[in-house]
């Protein structure tokens, strides 16, 4: 499995020969101008939430890929209406996708459209893939439900929002990394706006300090599993 950070929550994933894109908000992040939208590979795009800053390049990569979105069923349902082809979740449901498990787990934040109509609740995803598990958090506060997914599944990483403001910030994502029992963490939804810049080495350093690997990407930089 090979998960490439295109800035902000925006993550491309691929299991095997299938391109997962997570969240697309790439043309709307100044830190991610040397991403091409056009030149991202897509197969299904999951969407955690509706926010803009989750959904901005959904529709124009969906449109040139046909790509599947993947998310909520009101979310599902917005993308249904124009077109998209969809597949919709809801909390707690899994589905055999044709590169592995995806689960759409809780997440506690909000999921209004920009225009303000309902998107649904928030969620995250857990995907299983390659023989490889993991947790992608989506925008969230720490919450005790995170201690349900390692009942289930062993994690081989964790990604965590660690901005704070909107979100976790360091500290709740190091109990949130004990809560899902992966000390395996890569920190995302960070430095984007002003409200969520982070001071890389001390959020490093105090992952590390609690024996924990907090790994934070450069934008297009990618890892494999
Ligand atoms: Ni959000
Ligand atoms: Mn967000």
């Amino acid at each position: 499995m090979k998960i490439t950070f295109y800035g902000h929550a925006s993550l491309g994933i691929k299991v095997n020969d299938v391109h997962i894109l997570v969240d697309p908000f790439i043309t709307g992040n100044e830190n991610a101008s040397s991403i091409d939208i056009d030149a991202l590979k897509a197969d299904y795009i999951l969407v955690t939430h509706a926010h803009q800053d989750h959904i901005l390049d959904v529709e124009a990569i969906a449109k040139r890929t046909n790509a599947v979105i993947v998310s909520n069923y009101e979310i599902a349902n917005h993308f249904e209406s124009k077109g998209f082809e969809t597949h919709p979740m809801n909390h707690g449901g899994s589905w055999d996708f044709e590169f592995g498990n995806v689960k759409y787990v809780n997440a506690i934040h909000t999921s209004s459209f920009p225009d303000g109509s309902y998107g649904g609740q928030p969620g995250g995803f857990v995907i299983e893939g390659e023989h490889k598990n993991i947790y992608i958090a989506g925008d969230t506060a720490l919450t005790m439900d995170m201690k349900l997914i390692p009942l289930q599944i062993k994690l081989d990483l964790a990604i965590l929002p660690i901005g704070d403001n909107f979100t976790m910030g360091i500290d709740d994502a190091i109990l949130a990394s004990d809560f899902v029992e992966c000390d395996k963490v890569l920190g995302y939804h960070y430095d984007t706006f002003g409200y969520i810049e982070i001071d890389h080495e001390e959020a490093k350093r105090k992952f590390f300090d609690k024996d924990k690997d907090l790994m934070l990407l450069e934008i297009g930089e990618s890892i494999e599993l």
